[in-house]
C-alpha cells in the first residue's frame, strides 16, 4: 500500500520546502511537486503515493504578473483536501472568484491576525494569533460559497474555507517558526481534514533505497562520491548494502581540504568496511581554479573537475554508475524547480557538466534533509561522531576563501579552521554549534604585532545553530571562546592581524559565504 502523503505545489517561495518538512515533522510523507501538474499527472503519482492532499505554496510572483505560475484549474475538482498558503491562497481566491488586489503596500514580517471562526485548519487556535507574513498581493472578498475565518490590519480576508467542500486558504505563513500556532494549522489540513496516518519516518526507507540502488545498477559496477560528510558516508552504507564488492568509494583530495581530512576519510571507509581509492587532484583543481573569484564560477568548476575524475576512476574499476550522497536542501538551493530562483548551485547538483560519461548517476538520499540523514545513520548503526559530523561542503575551502584562491590563502585558512575546531570541539555534542568554521575574507586590515604596524588578512568564524540548513540563526557562543579563538588565529598565524565573528542569520544570509 503506498504511504500516505501530502503533495506541495512549489510556485517558487522560499519557505516552500519548509511545508514539507513541517509534514514530515509530524510522521506524513510529503513531496514537493511543480505547480501545473495536470489531474493526468497527478492520477500518475496516485499510483506511487497515497495522495490524501495537496498544499499550494507561497510564491515571489503577484497573480497578476505576466509569467506568475498557475495551476490546472481542473485539479480543483479532483476532490482532494486542498490548502492554499500565501499566493496559493491568493490564487484559490481568484479561481473561486474571488476578488485578489495589487498591493499599495507590501507587508512583510510579524503580525497578528484575528480569528473570528477557529474551525477547519484554524480549530484549536485563539482569537488573536502571532503570524508572519510576506506578501503583496491582498485577498479583498470571496464568493458566497466561502467563509472568511480571520482577518489583519491590512487583509481583510487572511483566510477562508469553502463551505462545502474541504477548500482552505491562509494568507499567513503556518511553516514558519515565527507564526506560532503554525504546526497546528498544518497538522489540522494533514491529519483532521485530510485524514492521513502519520506513517512516515526515514529510517522506514532504507530498504526502499537499497532496492532503488540494486534496480537501477543491476548487474554492472558503480563508484559513490565519498567526502567523509555524513550525506556521503550514509550513501555508500546504502549502496555498499546494494551492491558489495561492485561498488568502490572514492575521495578526491581537492587540496582544499581541512587537516589531516585524507587520513580521517581512510579511517572511516575501514570503519565502514567500504573499499576506497584516494586520489589526489589538488594540482589540477588549484590550476582550473586559478584567477576566479566568482563564487557560482568556482563552484561550477570544481563540480566539473570532481565529475571529470570521477570518470577516470570509473573508466580504471569499469563503473557505469555514479552514486552520491546529494540532499533535499542541495537540490532546492540549486533551484531544482523551475520557478525558485538559485541561491547557489551545490557542487553535486547544478555543478554537474551535462555531458557526463556515466549511464545513471544515483542520488538516493535526494529527498531527505539533514536530520533525517542523521536518523538513518543512526539506524544503520554508524558511529556516533561520524553521525553527528558537521556539514563541509564539496567545495570544501574554496568557498571559504573570499575572492580568488591561492595556496598561500588556502594554507592560512586551514590554519584557522583547525583553531576554531579545537575550540568548540570541546563542547559537548549536545552544547556545540550545529556547523562552525572560519573564513578568510577578502579584506586586508591594520594591525599591531610586537611593536611595528602589521597588514594582513582579516578572518571571520562562523557559527551557526540549525537544524535542516535551510534556515540558520548564528550562535551565541561565550566571549572566553571567541576570545580563545581571536587570539590563537592573529597569534599562531602571522599573515592574520583581525577576526571578526559573523552574526547574521539565513536567511537573509546564507550558512556559507559564498
Ligand atoms: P548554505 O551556505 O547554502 O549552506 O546556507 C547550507 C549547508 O550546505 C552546505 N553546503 C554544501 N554542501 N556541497 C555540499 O555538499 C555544496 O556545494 C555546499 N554548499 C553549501 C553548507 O556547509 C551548509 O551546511
Amino acid at each position: 500500500m503506498p504511504i500516505d502523503t501530502i503533495l506541495v505545489f512549489n510556485f517558487g517561495g522560499q519557505y516552500c520546502h519548509l511545508i514539507g518538512r513541517r509534514i514530515r515533522d509530524s510522521g506524513v510523507y510529503s513531496e514537493v511537486v511543480q505547480s501545473d501538474l495536470s489531474p493526468e499527472e497527478i492520477r500518475r503519482l496516485g499510483r506511487k503515493f497515497n495522495i490524501k492532499g495537496i498544499i499550494l505554496s507561497g510564491g515571489p510572483s503577484s497573480i497578476y504578473d505576466e509569467d506568475a505560475p498557475k495551476m490546472d484549474k481542473a485539479v480543483l475538482d479532483l476532490g482532494f483536501p486542498i490548502l492554499g498558503i500565501c499566493y496559493g491562497h491568493q490564487l484559490l481566491a481568484s479561481y473561486l472568484n474571488g476578488k485578489v488586489v495589487r498591493a499599495t503596500k507590501k507587508e512583510y514580517g510579524s503580525s497578528y491576525a484575528i480569528i473570528t471562526k477557529p474551525v477547519g485548519v484554524l480549530k484549536g487556535l485563539g482569537k488573536k494569533e502571532d503570524v508572519w507574513m510576506s506578501h503583496g498581493d491582498t485577498v479583498l472578498s470571496v464568493n458566497k460559497d466561502m467563509e472568511v475565518l480571520a482577518h489583519t490590519t491590512n487583509c481583510p480576508i487572511a483566510a477562508f474555507r469553502h463551505k462545502t467542500q474541504p477548500i482552505f486558504g491562509v494568507q499567513w505563513h503556518p511553516e514558519v517558526v515565527h507564526t506560532k500556532n503554525g504546526g497546528k494549522i498544518l497538522e489540522n489540513f494533514i491529519f483532521d481534514v485530510c485524514k492521513s496516518e502519520a506513517k512516515w519516518d526515514a529510517e522506514r526507507t532504507a530498504i526502499g533505497y537499497i532496492e532503488e540502488i540494486r534496480k537501477e545498477v543491476g548487474k554492472e559496477r558503480a563508484i559513490i562520491a565519498m567526502s567523509g560528510g555524513v550525506d556521503s558516508s550514509t550513501a555508500a552504507v546504502l549502496a555498499s548494502k546494494a551492491l558489495g564488492k561492485r561498488l568502490t568509494a572514492v575521495f578526491v583530495d581537492t587540496g582544499l581540504m581541512r587537516e589531516n581530512e585524507p587520513a580521517k576519510i581512510k579511517k572511516m571507509a575501514q570503519k565502514l568496511n567500504v573499499n576506497l581509492i584516494q586520489i589526489d587532484a589538488s594540482r589540477t583543481f588549484l590550476n582550473e581554479l586559478k584567477g576566479v573569484s566568482e563564487p557560482e564560477q568556482k563552484r561550477k568548476i570544481i563540480g566539473r573537475e570532481f565529475i571529470r575524475t570521477f570518470e577516470k576512476v570509473a573508466k580504471k574499476v569499469n563503473a557505469r554508475y555514479l552514486i552520491q550522497g546529494t540532499i533535499y536542501p542541495d537540490r532546492i538551493e540549486s533551484g531544482h524547480s523551475k520557478k525558485s530562483s538559485v541561491i547557489k548551485t551545490h557542487h553535486n547538483v547544478g555543478g554537474i557538466p551535462t555531458d557526463i560519461k556515466f549511464k545513471g548517476v544515483i542520488d538516493p538520499l535526494r529527498d531527505l534533509y539533514k536530520d533525517e540523514v542523521r536518523r538513518l545513520a543512526t539506524k544503520l548503526k554508524m558511529p556516533q561522531d561520524m553521525v553527528h559530523r558537521q556539514p563541509f561542503p564539496g567545495p570544501g575551502l574554496a568557498v571559504r576563501v573570499i575572492g580568488e584562491i591561492t595556496q598561500e590563502k588556502v594554507d592560512v585558512l586551514r590554519k584557522a579552521e583547525s583553531i576554531v575546531s579545537r575550540e568548540l570541539d570541546k563542547f559537548a555534542l549536545s552544547s556545540r554549534p550545529w556547523q562552525y568554521f572560519a573564513v578568510l575574507t577578502d579584506t586586508k586590515s591594520t594591525g599591531v604585532k610586537g611593536d611595528s604596524r602589521a597588514y594582513g588578512y582579516v578572518i571571520a568564524i562562523r557559527a551557526v545553530e540549525s537544524k535542516e540548513a535551510m534556515t540558520a540563526g548564528f550562535s551565541k557562543i561565550p566571549y572566553d571562546s571567541l576570545e580563545r579563538m581571536s587570539t590563537g588565529i592573529t597569534s599562531e598565524i602571522p599573515e592574520v592581524v583581525r577576526v571578526v565573528y559573523d552574526i547574521t542569520n539565513k536567511p537573509p544570509a546564507t550558512i556559507e559565504w559564498e
